[in-house]
């Protein structure tokens, strides 16, 4: 289906099948920002002004593959040696993960590792006094939160404190503002771990956190996107691409490429690695379960309309994960309701 946008008039193509039928659901522009609110038990976008539906009737396209390729090796190498340079995991996220695996700490000493990073340990207790976990404002120190929580989900809050700091900034050439790519990968966490936790519980760590960080590569490829900016809009507007396919096109990766060369340097297991590097085509994983988790927990996340993924309503759902995860449109709308909760109960 394609929808206008009654504000600047670009169009979009959007996969409706797998939508909530009988209700009316907004997605940013990624054009010009503005909400694009469409009606689907007509199947037309809404002005958001009159509320009226805009003449704009949905349609079916075809995206035909035809561009060539334009980037050049002196272009790849730079972007790899970007990912060379970017700064180790910070200390305290490898640091709290060794800690809580090691079953003789107590509360005492993981709090003193945690307590290492002031501006970590202060985002964690705030984390941890989120109505999410239902202790608002009852937790008073990082010790008294490993005893309440527990490790593994004092651990969890770690590893999401940090990646907060490395995620939160804005990010020009993808139209992101400052918390923009932060929420998105929140409501992919969030939305592994529950799919991980229905499906196959001992992936739930792993899930959540490679939600977390699953588009880290946007942060290196940014600045080159800017460089190229106007080519790339161009590219995707004549050839109805997303873009992810205009990355590979114009910079010789997508930023799956890269993020899969960002947990090799912050020694991430080798199943996050393959889940991050096939996060849009699962398919090319070899089945690897947590990929095809991430796969549905990114798609779930544009839906639910949190914060801003550039491939927001182009994205589509790989043919086969619906039946790799056994998943109906129903767990689907389930599923969007529960991370759109948990961003609105979390404090970040
Ligand atoms: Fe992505
Ligand atoms: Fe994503």
């Amino acid at each position: 289906m394609i929808i206008e946008c009654s504000n600047c008039t670009k169009k979009f193509k959007i996969q409706e099948d797998r939508l909530p039928q009988d209700k009316i659901v907004a997605f940013p522009c990624k054009n010009c920002g503005e909400k694009i609110r469409l009606d689907l038990r007509i199947g037309q976008t809404i002005n958001e002004k009159s509320n009226e539906p805009s003449p704009s009737d949905a349609k079916l396209v075809q995206s035909p593959l035809t561009a060539n390729t334009t980037h050049d090796k002196g272009l790849k190498d730079k972007i790899l040696k970007s990912v060379k340079e970017l700064p180790p995991m910070p200390q305290v996220m490898i640091k709290t993960q060794e800690v809580i695996s090691d079953s003789n700490a107590d509360a005492k000493k993981i709090a003193e590792v945690i307590e290492t990073d002031q501006s970590i340990a202060t985002k964690v207790l705030k984390v941890a006094n989120s109505a999410y976990f239902g202790m608002s404002g009852k937790i008073s120190s990082i010790s008294h939160a490993s005893v309440v929580l527990g490790h593994k989900i004092l651990e969890e809050i770690v590893m999401l404190a940090g990646a907060e700091g490395i995620l939160a900034g804005k990010l020009p050439g993808y139209g992101y503002d400052s918390k923009d790519l932060w929420k998105h990968s929140l409501a992919v966490a969030f939305g592994s771990k529950i799919i991980a936790n229905s499906k196959n519980p001992e992936l739930a760590k792993e899930a959540h956190l490679a939600g977390l960080i699953h588009d880290v590569g946007k942060i290196i490829l940014d600045g080159y996107i800017v460089e190229k900016k106007e080519e790339i809009e161009s590219f995707m507007e004549t050839e109805e691409k997303t873009f992810l396919e205009a990355e590979r096109q114009y910079l010789g990766f997508n930023h799956a490429d890269i993020a899969s060369d960002v947990c090799k340097k912050w020694n991430f297991p080798e199943s996050i690695n393959i889940a991050i590097k096939h996060h849009h085509q699962p398919g090319g994983s070899d089945g690897n379960e947590l990929c095809y988790i991430l796969h549905m927990a990114d798609y779930i996340a544009t839906l639910s309309g949190i914060g801003y993924d550039s491939d927001d309503i182009l994205y589509e759902l790989e043919e086969g994960t619906m039946d790799y995860l056994n998943f109906s449109n129903e767990n689907v709308s389930q599923i969007v309701l529960k991370v759109t909760e948990s961003v609105n109960n979390i404090s970040v």
